[in-house]
């Protein structure tokens, strides 16, 4: 097929899907963040995206491809950042948290949770999130990004209040080795007068919860703070949303992280709470589109790999005022776990408990063109034993610790 009938099929297919949004590809510059940082920030709620047009053929791709070598010393003034972008078209964590909240009062009771770990936290928007209601909360937040982590404290703690720098901690590092992972040094010394604070200690000696970490920052590394052991409240609930542990390939490694969890968890009970997608349109290519007022956020899923139900997701964004293009601000590696496989290797772990709440999504082939970040927002999750497949659909597997 010639280039000019491919692209006459392409413009077909974006019709039917909302030819509004079919943009001149060639009249923008394209911004390339990738960055290399393994398995980078992140994926969105298929609760946050909108299908609209399918804009993408091999060409194309190809040449943005090209572009994306081309753009990658462009200059960087005048954008706004990508983890500003990602938050406004991923993430919700008012929503995440009030389920937190729901599914806590449900499996645990008697108490109200205070103390909140965030694993694979990104820029920890949901931790921060989480201060703001309660100064007797406390939240830790572990990731292997650092450039996500730094943003945060310079982004989002400054926004939480005077007291926001001592109620948090972020941890740079691996999951599967937390005692390895680094306090991120906040400029002040208030990291470290919160590990004497009444909000860090537990309350119940028997289950203390001991989080050995040596505290430094990969960027400003102090001295003091080195080989410093920091003791942290048990958590009440633990939390892995957009997706992350599909960042996780291994059984093994998925089982390991599953105890490491576990093992923070206040033994006067707690909870685990993860995310995950799934459905028919999720084993395909997909891309989709969603507008918001200065950007369009893209979704792009590639080949889905039966045989390791691995896949590769890229995020990107048009940004229109400016005319340019940020193509694979985040982008990563996932293998596509299902529910039983979750919950095997939740129970193996040493979970009493798991419970499945699921919602259906909108459908990916629907012409729809909801703008915003509010689609299937309305949908609520429910609580279920069975679940017939559909296009797509969107999970909170709550696991309970005792
Ligand atoms: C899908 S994003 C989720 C970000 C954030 N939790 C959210 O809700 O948007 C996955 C994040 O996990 C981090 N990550 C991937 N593998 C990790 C690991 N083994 N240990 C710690 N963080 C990891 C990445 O750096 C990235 O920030």
């Amino acid at each position: 097929m010639g280039k000019k009938e491919k692209k006459q099929k392409q413009q077909q297919k974006t019709s039917r899907r909302g030819a509004s949004y079919y943009r001149n590809e060639e009249d923008e510059e394209d911004y390339d963040f990738n960055n290399n940082y393994s398995q980078s920030l992140a994926s969105s709620s298929l609760s946050d995206q909108e299908p609209e047009q399918d804009d993408s053929n091999e060409e194309e791709e190809k040449k943005e491809e090209e572009e994306d070598a081309d753009n990658k010393t462009a200059s960087k003034k005048g954008m706004p950042s990508k983890f500003l972008l990602y938050q406004q078209s991923v993430q919700s964590p008012k929503g995440d948290i009030s389920y937190l909240q729901k599914f806590f009062l449900l499996y645990v009771g008697g108490r109200l949770p205070l103390h909140l770990q965030e694993d694979f936290c990104g820029t920890a928007l949901l931790s921060t999130e989480w201060l703001r209601n309660d100064s007797r909360r406390t939240a830790v937040g572990v990731d292997l990004d650092l450039e996500a982590l730094n943003w945060c404290i310079e982004n989002n703690i400054n926004k939480v209040g005077a007291d926001g720098y001592s109620r948090i901690s972020l941890f740079h590092g691996n999951v599967l080795q937390p005692l390895a992972a680094k306090l991120v040094n906040f400029e002040s010394q208030e990291i470290i007068n919160s590990i004497g604070s009444k909000d860090c200690k537990d309350d119940s000696e028997s289950n203390e919860v001991k989080s050995a970490v040596q505290v430094g920052s990969s960027t400003s590394m102090d001295d003091m703070h080195m080989k410093r052991n920091v003791q942290l409240v048990a958590r009440d609930i633990v939390c892995a949303f957009n997706y992350s542990c599909c960042c996780l390939h291994k059984r093994a490694d998925l089982v390991l992280y599953f105890k490491h969890v576990l093992d923070v968890l206040s033994k006067k009970g707690g909870i685990f709470v993860m995310d995950l997608y799934g459905g028919t349109s999720s084993e395909s290519k997909l891309r989709l589109q969603r507008r918001f007022p200065n950007f369009t956020y893209i979704w792009e899923q590639a080949e889905f790999d039966i045989i390791g139900r691995k896949t590769r997701i890229s995020l990107h964004f048009h940004l229109q005022k400016q005319q340019r293009k940020l193509r694979h601000a985040f982008s990563y590696s996932w293998r596509l776990w299902s529910l039983p496989e979750i919950k095997d290797c939740l129970e193996e772990a040493g979970f009493q408990s798991v419970h499945f709440w699921i919602r259906q999504m909108p459908d990916t082939e629907a012409n729809r063109r909801t703008e915003g970040s509010g689609a299937g927002r309305e949908i609520k999750y429910e609580e279920v034993m069975t679940f017939e497949q559909v296009d797509a659909w969107n999970a909170y597997i709550v696991a309970v610790a005792n």
